[in-house]
Protein backbone atom coordinates (compact mmCIF):
# COMPACT_ATOMS: atom_id res chain seq x y z
CA UNK A 1 0.00 0.00 0.00
CA UNK A 2 1.20 3.41 -0.37
CA UNK A 3 0.55 7.07 -0.66
CA UNK A 4 -0.30 8.81 -3.56
CA UNK A 5 0.96 12.57 -4.66
CA UNK A 6 0.13 15.10 -7.47
CA UNK A 7 1.91 18.05 -7.78
CA UNK A 8 1.47 20.96 -10.14
CA UNK A 9 -0.40 17.82 -12.17
CA UNK A 10 -1.58 19.75 -15.78
CA UNK A 11 -3.24 17.74 -18.28
CA UNK A 12 -3.58 19.78 -21.73
CA UNK A 13 -5.02 17.02 -24.82
CA UNK A 14 -4.46 17.94 -28.38
CA UNK A 15 -6.63 20.73 -29.96
CA UNK A 16 -5.21 23.11 -26.38
CA UNK A 17 -8.00 22.07 -23.83
CA UNK A 18 -6.84 21.64 -20.36
CA UNK A 19 -8.76 19.09 -19.23
CA UNK A 20 -6.45 19.42 -15.56
CA UNK A 21 -5.13 22.50 -14.85
CA UNK A 22 -2.18 22.26 -11.94
CA UNK A 23 -3.55 20.37 -9.36
CA UNK A 24 -2.09 19.56 -5.89
CA UNK A 25 -2.77 16.52 -3.48
CA UNK A 26 -1.68 14.49 -1.35
CA UNK A 27 -3.24 10.84 -0.03
CA UNK A 28 -2.39 9.08 2.59
CA UNK A 29 -1.37 5.52 2.77
CA UNK A 30 -5.17 3.86 3.45
CA UNK A 31 -6.84 6.57 2.49
CA UNK A 32 -10.38 6.74 0.63
CA UNK A 33 -10.15 10.12 -1.31
CA UNK A 34 -13.25 11.03 -3.72
CA UNK A 35 -12.76 13.07 -6.55
CA UNK A 36 -16.30 14.81 -7.35
CA UNK A 37 -17.20 17.20 -9.39
CA UNK A 38 -19.61 18.17 -12.76
CA UNK A 39 -19.11 16.15 -15.98
CA UNK A 40 -15.83 17.60 -17.71
CA UNK A 41 -14.04 18.83 -14.94
CA UNK A 42 -11.23 16.57 -15.34
CA UNK A 43 -12.12 13.49 -12.72
CA UNK A 44 -11.46 10.86 -15.33
CA UNK A 45 -8.35 12.58 -16.78
CA UNK A 46 -7.05 12.89 -13.59
CA UNK A 47 -7.27 8.89 -12.41
CA UNK A 48 -6.18 7.76 -15.82
CA UNK A 49 -2.78 10.22 -15.64
CA UNK A 50 -2.61 8.22 -12.05
CA UNK A 51 -3.27 4.93 -13.69
CA UNK A 52 -0.48 6.13 -16.76
CA UNK A 53 -3.23 5.56 -18.65
CA UNK A 54 -2.90 9.27 -20.10
CA UNK A 55 0.41 11.14 -20.89
CA UNK A 56 1.13 13.73 -18.06
CA UNK A 57 1.65 17.07 -19.74
CA UNK A 58 3.08 18.85 -16.57
CA UNK A 59 4.12 18.34 -13.20
CA UNK A 60 4.29 14.92 -11.23
CA UNK A 61 3.23 11.67 -9.40
CA UNK A 62 4.54 10.27 -6.93
CA UNK A 63 3.16 6.99 -5.83
CA UNK A 64 4.62 4.82 -2.57
CA UNK A 65 7.47 7.53 -2.25
CA UNK A 66 8.74 6.98 -6.55
CA UNK A 67 7.76 9.38 -9.03
CA UNK A 68 5.63 7.24 -11.99
CA UNK A 69 5.30 9.53 -14.45
CA UNK A 70 7.75 7.22 -16.84
CA UNK A 71 6.66 4.25 -15.22
CA UNK A 72 4.07 2.07 -18.13
CA UNK A 73 0.75 0.98 -16.21
CA UNK A 74 1.75 -2.47 -15.24
CA UNK A 75 4.30 -1.61 -13.70
CA UNK A 76 2.87 0.55 -11.36
CA UNK A 77 1.13 -2.00 -8.95
CA UNK A 78 -2.60 0.10 -9.32
CA UNK A 79 -5.93 -1.89 -9.83
CA UNK A 80 -8.60 0.17 -11.87
CA UNK A 81 -12.47 -0.43 -11.41
CA UNK A 82 -14.10 1.02 -14.28
CA UNK A 83 -17.83 1.86 -14.84
CA UNK A 84 -18.04 -0.62 -17.56
CA UNK A 85 -16.70 -3.40 -16.03
CA UNK A 86 -16.19 -5.81 -19.08
CA UNK A 87 -16.01 -9.53 -17.05
CA UNK A 88 -15.13 -12.45 -19.78
CA UNK A 89 -18.23 -13.53 -20.98
CA UNK A 90 -16.77 -17.07 -21.63
CA UNK A 91 -15.14 -17.54 -18.29
CA UNK A 92 -16.41 -17.99 -14.41
CA UNK A 93 -16.19 -15.91 -12.28
CA UNK A 94 -13.62 -17.96 -10.73
CA UNK A 95 -11.55 -17.53 -13.97
CA UNK A 96 -12.39 -13.76 -14.25
CA UNK A 97 -11.02 -13.35 -10.70
CA UNK A 98 -7.66 -15.45 -11.47
CA UNK A 99 -6.84 -13.89 -14.81
CA UNK A 100 -4.80 -11.31 -14.09
CA UNK A 101 -2.52 -13.53 -11.79
CA UNK A 102 -2.50 -16.04 -14.06
CA UNK A 103 -1.03 -13.48 -16.59
CA UNK A 104 1.18 -12.41 -14.00
CA UNK A 105 2.31 -15.80 -13.67
CA UNK A 106 1.56 -16.52 -9.85
CA UNK A 107 1.49 -19.79 -8.39
CA UNK A 108 -1.89 -21.80 -8.80
CA UNK A 109 -2.19 -22.57 -4.85
CA UNK A 110 -1.88 -18.49 -4.00
CA UNK A 111 -4.05 -17.60 -7.24
CA UNK A 112 -6.79 -19.85 -5.35
CA UNK A 113 -5.70 -18.32 -2.06
CA UNK A 114 -6.69 -14.78 -3.10
CA UNK A 115 -9.53 -15.53 -4.69
CA UNK A 116 -11.19 -17.29 -2.21
CA UNK A 117 -10.50 -14.72 0.01
CA UNK A 118 -11.93 -12.03 -2.05
CA UNK A 119 -15.14 -14.11 -3.02
CA UNK A 120 -15.26 -14.36 1.08
CA UNK A 121 -14.91 -10.37 1.39
CA UNK A 122 -17.25 -9.48 -1.07
CA UNK A 123 -19.63 -12.40 -0.29
CA UNK A 124 -20.03 -13.93 -3.63
CA UNK A 125 -18.53 -17.69 -2.64
CA UNK A 126 -21.60 -19.11 -4.16
CA UNK A 127 -21.28 -17.85 -7.41
CA UNK A 128 -17.94 -19.00 -8.57
CA UNK A 129 -18.63 -21.49 -11.14
CA UNK A 130 -20.98 -19.37 -12.39
CA UNK A 131 -20.60 -17.38 -16.22
CA UNK A 132 -20.80 -13.56 -15.85
CA UNK A 133 -24.51 -13.71 -17.77
CA UNK A 134 -25.78 -15.51 -14.57
CA UNK A 135 -24.74 -12.72 -12.46
CA UNK A 136 -26.91 -9.46 -11.53
CA UNK A 137 -25.50 -6.28 -12.21
CA UNK A 138 -24.27 -5.82 -8.51
CA UNK A 139 -22.89 -9.23 -8.63
CA UNK A 140 -21.09 -8.26 -11.74
CA UNK A 141 -20.01 -5.67 -10.08
CA UNK A 142 -18.71 -7.62 -7.11
CA UNK A 143 -16.55 -9.78 -9.60
CA UNK A 144 -15.54 -6.53 -10.68
CA UNK A 145 -14.23 -5.44 -8.05
CA UNK A 146 -12.74 -8.91 -7.18
CA UNK A 147 -10.47 -8.59 -9.87
CA UNK A 148 -8.72 -5.90 -8.19
CA UNK A 149 -9.08 -6.84 -4.90
CA UNK A 150 -7.15 -10.61 -5.52
CA UNK A 151 -4.13 -8.23 -6.87
CA UNK A 152 -3.38 -6.16 -3.55
CA UNK A 153 -2.15 -3.49 -5.39
CA UNK A 154 -0.70 -0.27 -3.48
CA UNK A 155 -3.79 1.82 -5.12
CA UNK A 156 -7.05 0.92 -6.02
CA UNK A 157 -8.64 3.46 -8.42
CA UNK A 158 -12.38 3.58 -9.04
CA UNK A 159 -13.72 5.98 -12.01
CA UNK A 160 -17.82 5.93 -11.28
CA UNK A 161 -18.26 2.37 -11.17
CA UNK A 162 -21.94 2.35 -9.80
CA UNK A 163 -23.29 4.50 -12.74
CA UNK A 164 -24.86 1.39 -14.57
CA UNK A 165 -26.51 0.27 -11.65
CA UNK A 166 -30.32 1.17 -10.51
CA UNK A 167 -31.03 3.26 -7.88
CA UNK A 168 -30.89 0.97 -5.32
CA UNK A 169 -28.68 -1.24 -6.09
CA UNK A 170 -26.00 2.19 -6.42
CA UNK A 171 -27.02 2.68 -2.31
CA UNK A 172 -26.35 -1.19 -1.01
CA UNK A 173 -22.94 -1.28 -3.80
CA UNK A 174 -21.81 1.77 -2.27
CA UNK A 175 -22.09 0.21 1.51
CA UNK A 176 -20.21 -2.84 -0.14
CA UNK A 177 -17.80 -0.43 -0.91
CA UNK A 178 -17.45 1.00 1.96
CA UNK A 179 -17.45 -2.12 4.07
CA UNK A 180 -14.06 -3.81 1.78
CA UNK A 181 -12.26 -0.80 1.77
CA UNK A 182 -12.81 -1.43 5.94
CA UNK A 183 -11.41 -4.97 5.67
CA UNK A 184 -8.59 -4.49 3.31
CA UNK A 185 -7.77 -0.67 3.73
CA UNK A 186 -5.82 -0.56 0.21
CA UNK A 187 -5.75 3.45 -0.51
CA UNK A 188 -8.15 4.21 -2.82
CA UNK A 189 -8.94 7.02 -4.97
CA UNK A 190 -12.83 6.64 -6.56
CA UNK A 191 -14.21 9.41 -9.08
CA UNK A 192 -17.89 10.25 -9.04
CA UNK A 193 -20.42 13.23 -10.16
CA UNK A 194 -22.80 12.29 -7.44
CA UNK A 195 -22.33 14.32 -4.42
CA UNK A 196 -24.35 11.62 -2.15
CA UNK A 197 -21.63 9.00 -3.22
CA UNK A 198 -18.77 11.42 -2.64
CA UNK A 199 -19.85 12.49 0.89
CA UNK A 200 -20.46 8.65 2.10
CA UNK A 201 -17.50 7.40 0.82
CA UNK A 202 -14.87 9.51 1.23
CA UNK A 203 -12.72 10.03 4.28
CA UNK A 204 -11.73 13.30 2.42
CA UNK A 205 -13.60 14.74 -0.74
CA UNK A 206 -12.23 16.37 -3.00
CA UNK A 207 -14.17 18.82 -5.07
CA UNK A 208 -13.03 19.48 -8.84
CA UNK A 209 -14.87 22.29 -11.21
CA UNK A 210 -12.80 23.11 -14.81
CA UNK A 211 -10.02 21.46 -13.92
CA UNK A 212 -9.11 23.10 -10.35
CA UNK A 213 -9.24 21.74 -7.42
CA UNK A 214 -12.03 23.91 -5.33
CA UNK A 215 -11.56 22.33 -1.93
CA UNK A 216 -10.17 19.28 -0.18
CA UNK A 217 -11.94 18.28 3.22
CA UNK A 218 -13.13 15.99 5.25
CA UNK A 219 -17.44 15.54 4.27
CA UNK A 220 -18.60 17.34 7.32
CA UNK A 221 -16.19 20.40 6.74
CA UNK A 222 -17.10 20.46 3.50
CA UNK A 223 -20.89 20.77 4.56
CA UNK A 224 -20.77 23.24 7.47
CA UNK A 225 -17.46 24.91 6.06
CA UNK A 226 -17.44 25.76 1.98
CA UNK A 227 -15.07 27.65 0.95
CA UNK A 228 -16.87 28.46 -1.64
CA UNK A 229 -20.07 29.27 -3.58
CA UNK A 230 -19.61 25.76 -5.84
CA UNK A 231 -18.63 24.08 -3.20
CA UNK A 232 -21.53 25.50 -1.09
CA UNK A 233 -24.11 25.11 -3.93
CA UNK A 234 -22.84 21.64 -5.05
CA UNK A 235 -22.69 19.43 -1.42
CA UNK A 236 -26.27 19.17 0.25
CA UNK A 237 -29.47 18.24 -1.73
CA UNK A 238 -31.70 20.07 -1.66
CA UNK A 239 -28.68 22.68 -2.54
CA UNK A 240 -28.24 25.64 -0.09
CA UNK A 241 -29.65 28.91 -1.60
CA UNK A 242 -28.03 32.12 -2.25
CA UNK A 243 -29.91 35.48 -1.09
CA UNK A 244 -28.75 38.54 -2.26
CA UNK A 245 -28.20 40.37 1.03
CA UNK A 246 -26.12 43.12 2.58
CA UNK A 247 -24.73 43.70 5.90
CA UNK A 248 -25.43 46.55 8.59
CA UNK A 249 -25.24 46.94 12.03
CA UNK A 250 -25.14 43.58 12.85
CA UNK A 251 -27.87 41.57 10.96
CA UNK A 252 -28.07 40.71 7.28
CA UNK A 253 -30.49 42.52 5.41
CA UNK A 254 -32.29 40.91 2.56
CA UNK A 255 -33.67 42.83 -0.65
CA UNK A 256 -37.47 43.13 1.31
CA UNK A 257 -36.45 44.90 4.86
CA UNK A 258 -35.96 41.62 6.64
CA UNK A 259 -33.11 41.74 8.21
CA UNK A 260 -31.80 38.74 10.31
CA UNK A 261 -29.61 39.32 12.97
CA UNK A 262 -26.36 37.65 13.06
CA UNK A 263 -25.43 35.55 15.79
CA UNK A 264 -22.78 37.40 18.26
CA UNK A 265 -19.65 34.56 17.39
CA UNK A 266 -19.56 35.94 14.21
CA UNK A 267 -19.95 39.53 14.19
CA UNK A 268 -16.25 40.34 14.26
CA UNK A 269 -15.72 37.98 10.97
CA UNK A 270 -18.35 39.90 9.31
CA UNK A 271 -17.31 42.88 10.03
CA UNK A 272 -15.78 44.18 7.15
CA UNK A 273 -18.40 42.99 5.08
CA UNK A 274 -20.21 46.34 5.60
CA UNK A 275 -21.38 47.89 2.24
CA UNK A 276 -20.57 45.73 0.17
CA UNK A 277 -22.63 43.12 -2.06
CA UNK A 278 -23.08 39.74 -0.69
CA UNK A 279 -25.07 36.55 -0.82
CA UNK A 280 -26.15 35.07 2.42
CA UNK A 281 -26.19 31.42 2.12
CA UNK A 282 -28.71 28.85 3.83
CA UNK A 283 -29.24 25.12 3.14
CA UNK A 284 -33.01 24.14 2.91
CA UNK A 285 -32.66 22.52 6.39
CA UNK A 286 -31.54 25.46 8.00
CA UNK A 287 -34.28 27.07 6.50
CA UNK A 288 -37.80 25.80 8.35
CA UNK A 289 -41.18 26.04 10.09
CA UNK A 290 -40.51 28.03 13.71
CA UNK A 291 -39.27 25.70 16.02
CA UNK A 292 -39.16 26.94 19.55
CA UNK A 293 -35.82 27.16 21.91
CA UNK A 294 -33.21 27.16 18.79
CA UNK A 295 -31.13 29.99 19.52
CA UNK A 296 -29.90 32.74 16.86
CA UNK A 297 -33.17 32.42 14.51
CA UNK A 298 -34.58 34.97 12.57
CA UNK A 299 -38.07 35.00 10.98
CA UNK A 300 -38.64 35.37 6.83
CA UNK A 301 -41.91 35.52 5.32
CA UNK A 302 -42.67 34.00 2.18
CA UNK A 303 -45.39 32.59 -0.19
CA UNK A 304 -44.76 29.26 -1.08
CA UNK A 305 -45.41 28.52 -4.93
CA UNK A 306 -44.99 23.75 -4.65
CA UNK A 307 -44.98 22.06 -1.38
CA UNK A 308 -43.42 18.55 -1.90
CA UNK A 309 -44.58 15.99 1.15
CA UNK A 310 -41.27 13.58 1.16
CA UNK A 311 -42.80 11.82 3.97
CA UNK A 312 -40.01 12.72 7.00
CA UNK A 313 -39.86 16.39 5.97
CA UNK A 314 -41.77 18.41 3.65
CA UNK A 315 -40.17 20.74 0.78
CA UNK A 316 -41.32 24.61 -0.09
CA UNK A 317 -40.18 25.81 -2.62
CA UNK A 318 -40.62 29.87 -3.43
CA UNK A 319 -38.86 32.72 -4.74
CA UNK A 320 -37.68 35.56 -3.07
CA UNK A 321 -36.57 38.83 -5.04
CA UNK A 322 -33.98 38.06 -7.45
CA UNK A 323 -33.50 34.59 -6.23
CA UNK A 324 -35.87 31.89 -7.88
CA UNK A 325 -36.81 28.32 -6.60
CA UNK A 326 -35.48 29.21 -3.00
CA UNK A 327 -35.89 25.35 -1.02
CA UNK A 328 -37.13 25.27 3.14
CA UNK A 329 -37.68 21.83 4.83
CA UNK A 330 -40.46 22.08 6.85
CA UNK A 331 -42.11 19.96 9.59
CA UNK A 332 -44.63 17.13 7.67
CA UNK A 333 -46.89 18.33 10.04
CA UNK A 334 -46.83 21.85 9.48
CA UNK A 335 -49.48 23.81 7.80
CA UNK A 336 -48.04 25.16 4.32
CA UNK A 337 -50.31 25.99 1.21
CA UNK A 338 -49.29 27.60 -2.02
CA UNK A 339 -49.92 30.98 -2.13
CA UNK A 340 -50.40 31.07 1.37
CA UNK A 341 -48.15 33.67 3.55
CA UNK A 342 -45.93 31.13 5.36
CA UNK A 343 -43.09 32.19 8.11
CA UNK A 344 -40.20 30.28 8.31
CA UNK A 345 -37.24 30.41 10.67
CA UNK A 346 -33.27 30.80 9.27
CA UNK A 347 -30.97 29.11 11.85
CA UNK A 348 -28.25 31.45 12.09
CA UNK A 349 -25.85 29.39 13.28
CA UNK A 350 -25.39 27.84 9.79
CA UNK A 351 -25.80 30.85 7.65
CA UNK A 352 -23.10 31.38 5.36
CA UNK A 353 -21.92 34.87 3.98
CA UNK A 354 -20.35 34.88 0.51
CA UNK A 355 -18.82 38.07 -1.72
CA UNK A 356 -21.37 38.32 -4.13
CA UNK A 357 -18.64 39.06 -6.90
CA UNK A 358 -15.80 36.36 -6.25
CA UNK A 359 -18.10 33.46 -5.08
CA UNK A 360 -15.58 33.15 -2.03
CA UNK A 361 -17.33 32.62 1.14
CA UNK A 362 -16.26 35.18 4.14
N1 LIG B 1 -9.16 12.35 -25.38
C1 LIG B 1 -9.54 13.64 -25.24
N2 LIG B 1 -9.25 14.58 -26.16
C2 LIG B 1 -9.63 15.86 -26.00
N3 LIG B 1 -10.31 16.33 -24.94
C3 LIG B 1 -10.65 15.45 -23.99
C4 LIG B 1 -10.29 14.05 -24.08
N4 LIG B 1 -10.75 13.42 -22.98
C5 LIG B 1 -11.38 14.36 -22.25
N5 LIG B 1 -11.32 15.57 -22.83
C6 LIG B 1 -11.84 16.84 -22.31
O1 LIG B 1 -11.21 17.10 -21.07
C7 LIG B 1 -12.15 17.62 -20.12
C8 LIG B 1 -12.19 16.73 -18.90
O2 LIG B 1 -12.71 15.45 -19.25
P1 LIG B 1 -12.87 14.28 -18.20
O3 LIG B 1 -11.61 14.14 -17.44
O4 LIG B 1 -13.36 13.09 -18.94
O5 LIG B 1 -14.01 14.84 -17.24
P2 LIG B 1 -14.91 14.11 -16.14
O6 LIG B 1 -14.41 12.72 -15.94
O7 LIG B 1 -14.78 14.97 -14.92
O8 LIG B 1 -16.32 14.14 -16.67
C9 LIG B 1 -13.47 17.73 -20.87
O9 LIG B 1 -13.60 19.04 -21.35
C10 LIG B 1 -13.32 16.74 -21.99
O10 LIG B 1 -14.10 17.11 -23.09
MG1 LIG C 1 -15.44 10.88 -16.21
Amino acid sequence: MANVSLRNLVKEYDGGVQAVKGINLDIQDHEFVVLVGPSGCGKTTTLRMIAGLEEITKGEIDIGGNVVNDVPPRDRDIAMVFQNYALYPHMSVYENMAFGLTLRKFARSEIDKRVKNAARILDIEPLLERKPKALSGGQRQRVAMGRAIVRDPKVFLFDEPLSNLDAKLRVQMRTEIKKVHQTVRTTTVYVTHDQVEAMTLADRVVVMNHGVIEQVGPPQELYHHPATRFVAGFIGSPAMNFLPARVADGAVHLFDGTFLPIPEARRDRYASAAGRDLLFGIRPEHLTDQRLGLQNRADIVITPEVIEPMGMETLVHFHFGEARDVCAKIDPTAYAAPGERLVLTADMNNMHLLDAATGRVL
